[in-house]
């Protein structure tokens, strides 16, 4: 099982768009997918569960607070499958027969708060307490889903991170295999792809050299699966001028880009969350669509390839 978490500072860059339309076009190619929805805004859970539905059903104790809310109480956590929900609709829409599934563990409005409590559980009586509370706090979700994938057989597990750097977001990134970076072609979004690939090696050493006191820590390396752009705007079947100097900019860091990017398209990517359905998995009905129904096929061929297939 391969755990891949979808980052960027910035909020309002193209991450959940990139979540909700890689785990349905894997789920549709047969993988099985689980989604985690880590942002307080809950976009991802809102784009594969209706509101209503999330208030009756999954708000009280089916979301990924209930389970942070464990660790600020002094619980034991429950095990992640217990949060798992599939969506009817996006999974109605997947080859009949077929292996591949999506299911979503929510997220919840409160989650804002969470982070304020995990920070009260920090610090100790002595430098070497810190440590292991320091460890044990960062390292939670990646022992849930270590469980969780001895218990389901997922292929992979896609996290939409937050668009901060707190202690939800470092869980994530201590938890992943890989990282992929959703990112806009301009100014300051280049600017913070240097600045969030720093913060991730930083927290990934500390972790590391924090964990070295316990004989049983094993080392984690997350790798940077690369770069996408999202929202590219296209004249002449080419990004604009001034997005094209941002990509390249972006190319010359030290940083893998991916080749296929997500076009901008207000009316067709703002209005796929209200259906319950990814973009990649609605029917098309006209040329503008399903060219990019054809580019988002086209991402996740390269996703695939460059994580170095899943399932495996
Ligand atoms: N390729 C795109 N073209 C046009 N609008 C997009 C595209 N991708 C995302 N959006 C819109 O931009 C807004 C932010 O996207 P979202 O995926 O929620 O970003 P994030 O998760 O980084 O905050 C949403 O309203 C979404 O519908
Ligand atoms: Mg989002």
């Amino acid at each position: 099982m391969k755990i891949v978490s979808v980052i960027n500072y910035k909020g309002g860059v193209g991450k959940t768009t990139v979540t909700s339309n890689v785990a349905a076009q894997l789920a549709y190619i047969g993988y099985r997918v689980l989604v985690l929805d880590m942002d307080a805004q809950a976009s991802l859970t809102f784009s594969l569960v209706t509101p209503d539905f999330w208030d009756n059903t999954l708000r009280e104790d089916k979301t990924i607070k209930s389970w942070f809310d464990c660790i600020s109480e002094g619980e034991t956590t429950l095990p992640l499958s217990d949060l798992v929900y599939t969506p009817p609709k996006v999974n109605s829409k997947l080859p009949r027969g077929g292996n591949g599934c999506l299911d979503l563990i929510s997220s919840h409005l409160g989650l804002i708060n969470v982070d304020l409590e995990l920070a009260t559980l920090l610090g100790g009586a002595n430098l070497k307490q810190s440590k292991v509370n320091y460890i044990k706090v960062h390292g939670k979700l990646k022992s849930a889903l270590v469980e969780l994938g001895e218990r389901n057989n997922y292929d992979i597990v896609l996290i939409d991170c937050p668009p901060n750097f707190n202690i939800v977001t470092k869980n994530a990134i201590i938890a992943s295999d890989q990282i992929l970076i959703p990112a806009k072609p301009d100014y300051l979004s280049t600017l913070g792809i240097e600045y969030l690939q720093r913060s991730m090696n930083e927290l990934i050493s500390e972790f590391n050299e924090f964990g070295s006191l316990d004989d049983n820590f094993e080392t984690v390396d997350p790798e940077v699966l690369g770069v996408v752009f999202t929202m590219i705007q296209i004249r002449n079947q080419e990004p604009i001028a001034a997005q094209k100097q941002y990509i390249a900019q972006t190319r010359r860091l030290d940083i893998p880009v991916f080749e296929n990017n997500f076009r901008e398209n207000k009316t067709i990517f703002a209005e796929a969350p209200q259906d319950c359905v990814p973009v990649v998995l609605n029917g098309y009905s006209n040329p503008t669509y399903s060219g990019i129904v054809d580019e988002l096929e086209a991402f996740v061929t390269e996703f695939i390839s460059r994580s170095g297939g899943l399932g495996e």
